[in-house]
């Protein structure tokens, strides 16, 4: 078990050896089954913690502050709408100053081409520990939920049929940075990937080539479907969910013709009988996902949320 994280950054887990992963599972289990029987864990009791938001949150945030104070410490919520950050100042100075007021600094920002270069800008200069709370490329926090999940109700995830489906949304419009997260790190536990989606909604080549690579080296498998039907059948696991094309190709693309790009029973049925439905929410009900799909017996949504808070918090007590 690889144990000596104080001071890591968690900007994707592609930082992140496969047995640092493991350890992040382990210590998330762990205080799943110590918050569950009232356990205290008091593991940064007096630390503070900053957590700045660009975009909305519910998941993200919630889970992060009911963490820290479960830890024994204190998270300072900030929307950067209210920080100098929107009259300019830049993440060098916000980076340097907030981290020398605690000990760990959090972020969101989805923007394309923005986020993760801010993100990554804070923590050349920040003095503790940042973390990813959802850029443009990465969500590592719903990828390591995600799968905690998955070994939670799956148990062996070696030639796991997991399928990450784009799915039809009029919510709006969703970063690529949860399916991509999927697809780098479920390729490293030897599941069998597929990433299926209309065309016009690719991911980067890097991306491609990288789970590619990953599946060979795991000995799992990677590839990629444009018929839906393909990617629902005989699968394990199903994720269903929309993402925005982050090229700019996408904005001459009329989502419309892509209604049928939903999760239906009927879909549901080509699956494996104990297939999960999983989705990171919020999910738009009615068009990603039939209300009896989300709502039904193979919909684990609520325990993946709900392990939000054991994977915060782990990522948390290991690295500050
Ligand atoms: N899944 C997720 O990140 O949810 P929020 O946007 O509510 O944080």
């Amino acid at each position: 078990m690889k144990t000596k994280l104080k001071g890591r950054d968690f900007i994707t887990l592609r930082d992140w050896s496969k047995e640092e992963i493991d350890t992040l599972l382990d210590v998330s289990f762990d205080l799943k089954r110590k918050f569950a029987i009232g356990d205290f864990t008091p593991y940064l009791q007096y630390k503070t913690i900053f957590l700045m938001f660009f975009e909305q949150s519910t998941r993200t945030r919630n889970s992060m502050e009911a963490g820290v104070f479960q830890l024994g410490g204190h998270a300072n919520f900030l929307d950067t709408s209210t920080m100098q950050v929107s009259h300019g100042e830049v993440a060098k100075d916000t980076g340097t100053i907030l981290s020398s007021f605690g000990h760990g600094l959090a972020c969101r920002y989805c923007d394309w081409g923005k986020g993760n270069k801010y993100i990554n800008e804070m923590a050349k200069y920040s003095s503790t520990p940042v973390m990813n709370l959802q850029c443009d490329l990465y969500h590592p926090m719903q990828g390591i939920t995600d799968l905690m999940t998955i070994k939670e109700l799956k148990k062996e995830t070696k030639h796991l049929k997991v399928s990450i489906i784009w799915a039809y949304a009029e919510s709006h419009k969703k970063p690529i940075s949860v399916p991509l997260t999927q697809a780098l790190l479920f390729t490293r536990y030897s599941m069998d990937v597929t990433l299926a989606y209309p065309k016009g909604f690719e991911m980067p080549d890097w991306v491609i080539e990288e789970a590619r690579k990953n599946a060979d080296d795991s000995n799992g498998s990677f590839k990629i479907s444009h018929n839906i039907e393909e990617a629902f059948t005989d699968a394990d696991v199903v994720i269903p969910k929309n993402w925005g094309s982050w090229s700019s190709k996408e904005e001459n693309v009329d989502i419309t013709k892509f209604k049928d790009w939903k999760c239906t029973e009927k879909m549901m049925a080509l699956a494996d009988e104990d297939v999960i439905y999983m989705h990171a929410l919020p999910a738009d009900r009615g068009n990603e996902v039939e209300d009896s799909v989300i709502d039904g017996k193979a919909s684990v949504v609520y325990t993946e949320a709900e392990n939000r808070l054991h994977t915060a918090k782990a990522v948390m007590a290991l690295t500050l």
